[in-house]
This record gives C-alpha cells, sequence and structure tokens, in this order.
C-alpha cells in the first residue's frame, strides 16, 4: 500500500456530520425527550441539527408541534425506508423547527418493519438516505423505537454512535446487555464500529437505587463513555408540549447545564474523529 493512502480518518470529509443513535430498546426510559434536549443544546450552541424521528409512534414528531405530519398524504420517511429507489426524496421530507430541522414520522411507519422483512440492504435504507441530504447538518440525532427490530437496525448503522438514556433502575442491566448484544451482531455482520459515546441516567433521583445503578453505569462504561444525570423535571414536559425543547421555553431549568454537558461531549468527539472544525 502507498504511504500516500489517506486512513478513514484522513478520507472523511471535514464537514460529515456526527450521527447518533438515540437507543434503548424499553419504552420510557427517556430516547425521545434526550433526542429533543440534546438537539436544543446543540442548536443553542450554534451547530445544525437534524432529528429524525424513526418511532412509529411519533413522539418526537408532537413534542416539536409536527403532530399534523403524523398522517398526512403525501411522501414520507416510511416510502423513504420501504422503498430503495426513493432514498434521495428524503429531502423532500425535512421540516424546519425553530430549533432544528426535524424528519417526522409517519403512522404508516408501523408496517415499515414488517415490509422490509425479505428486502434488499434492509438495515441500511436509513444509512443510504443519509448519504442524499443535500444540506450539511453537524448533528443527526435519530430517535430509536422501543424495540430492536430493524428500524434500530437501520438507526445503528446509519449511526454508528449510540447515545444510550436509561433509567437507573435494575431493571435497565438486562436492556443494556441486549443492546450491547444487538450491536456486536451489528458490528460483526455488517464489519463496522458502533460506538457508545454517551449514557444519559434519566429521572435520576436521590435513592440507593440510583445511587447503586449510576454506579454500575460508571463502572460497566468506565473508559468507554461518559456518564450523564438528568433528573426529574416537569419544564421537560412543559417543554415538549410546548412544541420543543427545554431552551427553547420561557421557564428555566436547573438541567439546561448537563444538557449542554451532553453537547460539548459530543462536539468534543465530533472534533476528535475530524468531523468539523468547530
Ligand atoms: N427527566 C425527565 N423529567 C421528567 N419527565 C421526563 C423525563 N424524562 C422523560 N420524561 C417523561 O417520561 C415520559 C417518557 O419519556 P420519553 O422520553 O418519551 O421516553 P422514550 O422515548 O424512551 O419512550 C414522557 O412523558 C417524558 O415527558
Ligand atoms: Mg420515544
Amino acid at each position: 500500500m502507498s504511504t500516500n493512502t489517506p486512513t478513514p480518518e484522513e478520507n472523511r470529509t471535514q464537514d460529515s456530520p456526527l450521527v447518533l443513535a438515540v437507543g434503548n430498546q424499553k419504552g420510557g426510559c427517556g430516547k425521545t425527550t434526550t433526542a429533543l434536549n440534546v438537539g436544543g443544546a446543540l442548536s443553542k450552541s450554534g451547530y445544525d441539527v437534524l432529528l429524525i424521528d424513526l418511532d412509529p409512534q411519533g413522539h418526537l414528531s408532537e413534542d416539536c408541534g409536527l403532530g399534523n405530519e403524523y398522517d398526512a398524504d403525501g411522501m414520507s420517511l416510511h416510502d423513504i425506508l420501504s422503498d430503495l429507489s426513493k432514498q434521495d426524496q428524503i429531502n423532500e421530507i425535512i421540516r424546519s423547527h425553530d430549533e432544528f430541522d426535524i424528519v417526522p414520522a409517519h403512522a404508516q411507519m408501523f408496517q415499515t418493519e414488517s415490509e422490509l422483512t425479505s428486502a434488499i440492504r434492509r438495515e441500511e435504507r436509513l444509512q443510504l438516505a443519509l448519504a442524499e441530504l443535500n444540506k450539511e447538518y453537524e448533528f443527526i440525532l435519530i430517535d430509536c423505537p422501543p424495540n430492536l427490530g430493524a428500524l434500530t437496525n437501520n438507526a445503528f448503522l446509519a449511526a454508528e454512535h449510540i447515545l444510550l438514556p436509561a433509567r437507573p433502575t435494575s431493571k435497565s442491566i438486562k436492556a443494556i446487555e441486549l443492546l450491547m448484544h444487538q450491536k456486536s451482531a451489528l458490528e460483526n455482520g455488517y464489519s463496522t464500529n458502533i460506538d457508545i459515546v454517551g449514557v444519559v441516567g434519566n429521572e435520576v433521583s436521590y435513592d440507593n437505587e440510583s445511587k447503586e445503578m449510576m454506579d454500575w453505569f460508571e463502572e460497566t462504561f468506565e473508559s468507554i463513555a461518559p456518564i450523564f444525570a438528568v433528573r426529574s423535571r416537569v419544564a421537560l414536559q412543559r417543554a415538549a408540549d410546548n412544541s420543543g425543547s427545554i431552551f427553547a421555553y420561557s421557564v428555566d431549568c436547573d438541567m439546561e447545564a448537563e444538557y449542554l454537558r451532553i453537547a460539548e461531549s459530543l462536539v468534543d468527539e465530533a472534533w476528535q474523529e475530524g468531523r468539523t472544525d468547530a
């Protein structure tokens, strides 16, 4: 091999976005809240952000005031994922929001997984679509559904980075073990690396179980990923009811600082990977 052959890192274009799958197959652990507020923190810090609502339930779209897109006629993320010839049309389904851009979910996405069952490149559809984006983003956050099916696999392969929200309860251990198993299976099957770049303890309280689980996160992910702690705050729900993150909501919330810390750590990750000159 010539010594001039660029390494993959050198070959990477300076401005390729850091794509993150916000994933954990457990429902209600804070995926959507994390995607929305980390997106808000990155936007507040001056970055161009795209959110993708990959959960057929469409909660993120609703939290961004785009609930009307959920059963609208016309092209949707379902069409982009289920038809291999339509990936470039992702540009047509991007909607703008005050804080970021968003690709909303559609009710038809409840059928996407079964339609993909025997399809060619069924787990790479989102990756192929993101390669067709016309607009340049610095960060793309994918809000995953609450299972480890084809949609989540699409997110993990498209992102190659996982931001893992988890409630600090003992039930999270099994969920995280299953997620790590799925991640390894995809890495082996597709000869790729998928990195966990942050663990967000969500609804962390002051009781013993919370403390023990935060210690378990620290031990399990030591030297792999930083651990963050978001406490339970009604302002997070109110901001979503108000169609945005806490950064767009008029009431100050002490968790803004933690979301900004997560954003800072992702900016650092993007910089280390040579994706941004920020
Ligand atoms: N830190 C938090 N403080 C208060 N409410 C929260 C917090 N995190 C999540 N919630 C609420 O809990 C519910 C489930 O959270 P969500 O982010 O939708 O989880 P998931 O996307 O994993 O299903 C939502 O109603 C959300 O508003
Ligand atoms: Mg959700």
